[in-house]
């Protein structure tokens, strides 16, 4: 089936990049993107036309770190360091989906939430529980949000979320299993962090990426504290990432949320095997763990994406999160000099970078699902003057809320 969208179209298929088509056409076969046009081609004519007039068609965003049981304490308890943060709030939160009534509310809440702002990938954690893990799952499927979900792996230091070694292994298998009827959300392993995961856990989950082919998704280098602890907990290891690596943990999309203090040899041990540094500069600032050298990742050939990280972070929408990433590079730049991060850069990481962590395309890529999301300006103030595109790009990244998104398009389909 052919669908036909109008509207003022804008994409970021490089980074840095920013190309826009002005009263253009999306081509779309059974959701698959054919191309983007000034003007119409002939053998189109006659076939209905979506039209979003004036609005803006840009490609959604994808949310590579966030973990979803903390979405009830969003916006709140954010006046302790990473560490004590956990041991106070978070795993104690957590621990609460046990309980699948409360799960299937709070997730499908999250999941409306998400696909309303315009994210339609996530790479998310869950909670230790498989149950509730499948009943995330479920909830993103239902709603159109698509990427992977981890059941998340702990078996010491975490409080009341706490499982047995076994207890881990054994509920990774059976959630593992119960995954296969999932077509749009799938399974990435979580383990938590190296001072929640003993040797044997980790031993056992890096062996399980190998054999199952599975990606694998994790924290490194946020705080100064966790550092020392790494170093302590693993002696043997230089650097914190070695924690991982001598596990087969580090590997081509491994997802490494934070990276806020990783150096440049971590920093080249990530850009040597493939492994992902999601940002998060809510999250990082939040809790007071610093700023991430994203310039210099970036430099050193390390892929980048854009997380949200609730509820260390405090804003779900991922355009909140593009404008808090440009703010952290700005107070980087005025720390060390490294150029801080442009609009059309931070969309990149917060859109066509995570949408290619998934195999999607660089923008509005022929051959790929759309993943797009439709911004009616028209309750932003009225300006002095008419402006053009990227003005208005910009300004619908710094403006945008839920009630400014008129349509979502995930996985070729209309969600929203
Ligand atoms: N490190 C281990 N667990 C977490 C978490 O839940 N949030 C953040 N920001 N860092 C972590
Ligand atoms: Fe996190």
């Amino acid at each position: 089936m052919t669908t036909i969208l109008h509207g003022n179209i804008l994409h970021a298929p490089a980074f840095g990049q920013l190309e826009t088509v002005p009263s253009g056409y999306l081509i779309l076969e059974d959701g698959v993107i054919e191309g983007v046009c000034e003007a119409l081609p002939a053998r189109y004519e006659g076939c209905p036309v979506t039209d979003y007039g004036e609005s803006l068609v840009m490609p959604s965003f994808a949310d590579l770190h966030l973990h979803a049981p903390q979405y009830p304490m969003l916006g709140m308890g954010m006046d302790l360091p990473l560490l004590d943060w956990l041991d106070t709030y978070t795993f104690r939160t957590e621990a609460r989906f046990e309980d699948l009534d409360y799960a299937r509310r709070v997730y499908r809440a999250l999941a409306r939430d998400l696909i309303t702002s315009g994210t339609t990938r996530v790479a998310m954690f869950s909670s230790r529980h498989t149950d509730a893990t499948l009943v995330l799952m479920e909830e993103l499927e239902n709603a159109g949000v698509t990427g992977y979900v981890g059941k998340v792996n702990m078996d010491r230091n975490a409080g009341l979320s706490q499982e047995t070694t076994e207890e881990s292994l054994s509920e990774t298998l059976r959630w593992l299993d119960a995954c296969a009827r999932f077509r749009l959300v799938r399974p990435i392993l979580t383990p938590r962090f190296t001072p929640a995961c003993t040797d044997d856990l980790m031993a056992a989950l890096g062996k399980l990426a190998s054999d199952r082919d599975l990606p694998v998704q994790s924290h490194l280098s946020e705080n100064t504290g966790e550092i020392a602890w790494v170093r302590e907990l693993h002696p043997d290891c230089g650097r914190y990432w070695q924690s991982y690596g001598k596990y087969g943990l580090w590997k081509d999309r491994t997802l490494m949320a934070h990276c806020v203090h990783s150096d440049p040899r971590e920093q080249e041990a990530m850009a040597a095997s493939g492994v992902w540094a999601v940002h998060c500069a809510a999250s990082n600032v939040n809790l007071c763990s610093g700023t991430a050298p994203v310039r210099e990742l970036l430099n050193r050939g390390v892929h980048v994406a854009l997380g949200s990280d609730i509820a260390g972070g405090d804003q779900l929408a991922m355009n909140k999160v593009v404008v808090m990433s440009i703010r952290a590079s700005k107070v980087k730049q005025m720390e060390t000099g490294a150029p801080f991060l442009t609009v059309p850069e931070a969309y990149y990481l917060g859109s066509t970078a995570g949408q290619r962590y998934f195999n999607g395309g660089a923008g509005f890529q022929p051959g790929h699902k759309l993943h797009a999301m439709v911004v009616d300006e028209s309750a932003f103030p009225e300006p002095t003057r008419p402006l053009a595109l990227p003005e208005r790009f910009e300004r619908a990244i710094y403006l945008m809320e839920k009630r400014d998104i008129r349509a979502v398009y995930s996985e070729g389909v209309k969600r929203v």
